[in-house]
């Protein structure tokens, strides 16, 4: 998608069609007389109410001119994702329709941001793999003050653009299955965001042993696949400022190993690498707009097969930190990768860690799709994301770690054991992951079910949502 943007006068001129979000209890303005009559008659006849999302064509302007109506319902003035979420489905009905070109009445910049993220993302599709799919027809968008002038769109303008691409990334990385996005493949990808300011390095079997992440290396022990640990250094602030660490984890594919998974939506698993892939996108999108702040992050990948080298049930690993664990399910394996990260990363005493992960069934269970769980051990960092996810519109849930959730994850035979009883599991993973992070402050994001989408709806489509690149985003914003 292309965009720009232009005063209503100049931009009405060549576009194929107008487009005006429009509240429920507001009359419809638009710049066009002969239009705004259509639109109104639309609306006297029941055709269109602005309930949320609805969508109406209506033609009749000058010069054959149309315009689409596209429902906000009752969302406030500042209600972005309400906007995003409409925006998403309006460019759908324009790319149905043949419109090649559409312009959209706005009223201030963060409009203009929240309809280009919506659109862009809107129109997102993972076609690469298709013999045969049809281009996208709407390619060109333009945002337009609805009256008067508002000035210094092209910088906010051009950051949702960013966004939008460091989004598509991420889940372009997340719907690439299994056999193709291999550790291998990612620890390309990240090479290829390298730069004089992004430094990449990637480790593979032997230097993750000799790094000492028993646990990681454990997962990893049971696949022909190399194991690799992506790890992206951001120097953007002064040598002496404190850096922001980021860990996802990068499962490209989980059976569960020895204690494999039911076959049933097995192939889902693919996505389990969707807290890596938010800080892949992340850091496509840091790499975009150069902020001023220093970043570490960390991508542990592997995927968990069971085979003849494959770790057991019953296994007792070492981690970085030298805590031992038990493993009583082969399927908890994403805990075992991160917590080396995560001690890894707390060696280096940042100002904060934040790990992003698919990790629980349970988290699902708690909250659907309709937030991550959000966990951590330092109130202000826990308030910062929860202030990030209602400006992002990515949702995130404070969800308590209690002292017997740690006692609930005791070893019989070493420190820890991977996997708890059947309650409380988001909480209990959690719980784990605080063993590893030595008092730094710390939030984990357990993504598993926000991660990818079982249907299109608004600006999100089927497949690998990106979930995460926005939140970790508008965090960043609040501390440069
Ligand atoms: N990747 C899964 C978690 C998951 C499940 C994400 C479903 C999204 C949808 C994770 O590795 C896993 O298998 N977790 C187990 C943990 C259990 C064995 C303690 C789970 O949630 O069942
Ligand atoms: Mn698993
Ligand atoms: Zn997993």
């Amino acid at each position: 998608m292309e965009w720009k943007s232009f005063p209503a006068h100049a931009a009405s001129r060549k576009t194929d069609a107008l487009v005006r979000f429009v509240r429920a209890d507001t009359s419809i303005k638009l710049p066009d007389p002969d239009l705004q009559k259509a639109a109104r008659a639309a609306a006297k006849a029941g055709e269109f109410a602005g309930k949320p999302n609805q969508t109406a064509l209506i033609h009749g302007g000058t010069g054959g001119k149309r315009a689409l109506l596209v429902g906000l319902g009752g969302a406030a003035d500042d209600d972005h994702e309400a906007l995003r979420t409409a925006a998403g489905f309006a460019a759908r009905a324009l790319d149905a329709r043949g419109v090649a070109r559409a312009t959209f009445l706005i009223d201030d910049a963060a409009e203009a941001c929240a309809i280009v993220e919506g659109v862009g993302l809107g129109m997102y599709r993972f076609d690469q793999y298709r013999n045969q799919a049809d281009a996208p027809t709407l390619t060109r968008g333009v945002v337009c003050p609805a009256d008067g002038r508002i000035s210094g769109l092209a910088k906010p303008v051009g950051e949702s653009a960013a966004i939008v691409a460091a989004v598509g990334f991420a889940r372009d990385l997340g719907n690439l299955p299994g056999n193709i996005c291999t550790p291998a493949f990612l620890g390309r990808e990240a090479r290829k965001l390298a730069s004089a300011k992004l430094k990449v390095n990637v480790y593979g079997r032997a230097d993750i042993k000799r790094m000492r992440m028993g646990a990681f290396s454990a997962v990893a022990q049971g696949s022909k696949n190399e194991p690799k640990l992506v790890e992206f250094r951001y120097r953007g602030a002064g040598t002496n400022k404190k850096t922001l660490t980021f860990v996802g984890k990068g499962v490209t594919f989980d059976t569960g190993g020895i204690s494999i998974k039911p076959p049933p939506g097995m192939e889902d698993m693919k996505f389990d690498m969707g807290g890596g892939a938010a800080v892949f996108g992340f850091m496509h999108l840091v790499a975009a707009l150069q902020p001023k702040v220093n970043i570490h992050a960390l991508v542990p990948a592997t995927d968990n097969m069971p085979d003849g080298a494959a770790y057991r049930p019953g296994d007792i690993l070492t981690a970085r930190n030298g805590k031992t664990i038990e493993v009583h399910s082969t399927d908890a394996e994403g805990r075992l990768l991160l917590c080396d990260a995560l001690a890894y990363a707390a060696e280096k005493k940042p100002q904060c860690i934040v790990d992003l992960a698919t990790l629980t069934g349970a988290c699902v269970v708690a909250l659907a799709d309709a937030a991550c769980g959000l966990f951590g051990n330092d109130d202000d960092l826990i308030a910062a994301f929860r202030s990030a996810s209602a400006s992002s519109g990515e949702s995130a849930w404070h969800m308590p770690i209690y002292p017997r959730y740690t006692e609930m994850m005791r070893g019989t035979y070493a420190d820890l054991q991977n996997s708890g009883s059947r309650w409380g599991g988001a909480c209990t993973a959690a719980a784990f992951l605080q063993e590893f992070v030595a008092d730094q402050p710390w939030v984990h994001l357990d993504i598993a079910g926000v991660a990818w989408a079982d249907a299109t709806k608004g600006y999100r489509s089927k497949g690998a949502t990106g979930y995460g690149v926005r939140l970790l985003w508008e965090f960043l914003k609040s501390r440069r």
